[in-house]
């Protein structure tokens, strides 16, 4: 259920932010994140090849797999049809946090304001994306937006990559960080399965030290 596939991401404390643009490179781009050490994976609907990717990734069976930058109720629909374990948006929408309740899966909205966390909180979502992260005061702004909501914990992305991670991870209210840094989508796209392994690896090796 939705409380796992959190406790998961938590775990792994990382999320690859993936744009692909082709579905056939989706298999090898999770053999990659698997031998990086990071078996997770937000396909973003920023492509075509979305739907396809997180249900080549889903077959593999062995890869957490998100749907990203959903948008509408209907993306909701892909998005699951095509087997994803939850659903992340860069904004609250409570039509797309309403789809995803009906379906059972995970809705990972956004949220910067206390405004948006509140507007989350009234739709029953207590963990948030803070997107886009950097540009929205990094990890100092996680921490002060954290202070009044002691229930609600924060997954930053954007604009992330090695030299912050760790301010981010430090925080008590951070479930894990995401970030296109571990997954650049020139390299997926010209098959550098290698130097995404190494990329991913080294996040872990960050994230974990
Ligand atoms: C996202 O969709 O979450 C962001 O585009 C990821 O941000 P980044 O590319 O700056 O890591």
């Amino acid at each position: 259920g939705a409380t796992s596939v959190l406790d998961r991401l938590a775990a792994h404390r990382l999320v690859p932010v993936v744009v692909i643009d082709d579905a056939q490179d989706a298999d090898a781009l999770g053999a990659a994140l698997v031998a990086g050490g990071l078996p997770v994976a937000e396909v973003t609907f920023r492509t075509p090849a979305a739907a396809d990717a997180i249900r080549v990734l889903r077959a593999r069976g062995d890869v957490l797999v998100g749907a990203g930058t959903v948008l509408t109720a209907a993306q909701v629909d892909q998005a699951v049809a095509a087997g994803a374990d939850y659903v992340v948006s860069p904004g609250t929408s409570r039509a797309v946090v309403e789809r995803c309740a009906e379906h059972g899966v995970l809705a990972l909205p956004g949220a910067v304001t206390a405004t948006e966390v509140q507007a989350a909180l009234e739709l029953g979502v207590t963990t948030v994306k803070f997107f886009p992260a950097g540009a929205s005061g990094g990890a100092a702004a996680v921490a002060a937006l954290a202070a009044p909501f002691g229930g609600v914990r924060f997954v930053p992305t954007g604009g992330i990559g090695p030299a912050d991670l760790a301010d981010y991870l430090a925080l008590p209210a951070v479930a894990a960080v995401g970030g296109s840094w571990m997954v650049p989508r020139d390299l997926v796209r010209a098959g550098g399965t290698a130097a995404v392994r190494t990329l991913v690896a080294d996040a872990v090796t960050l994230a974990t030290s």
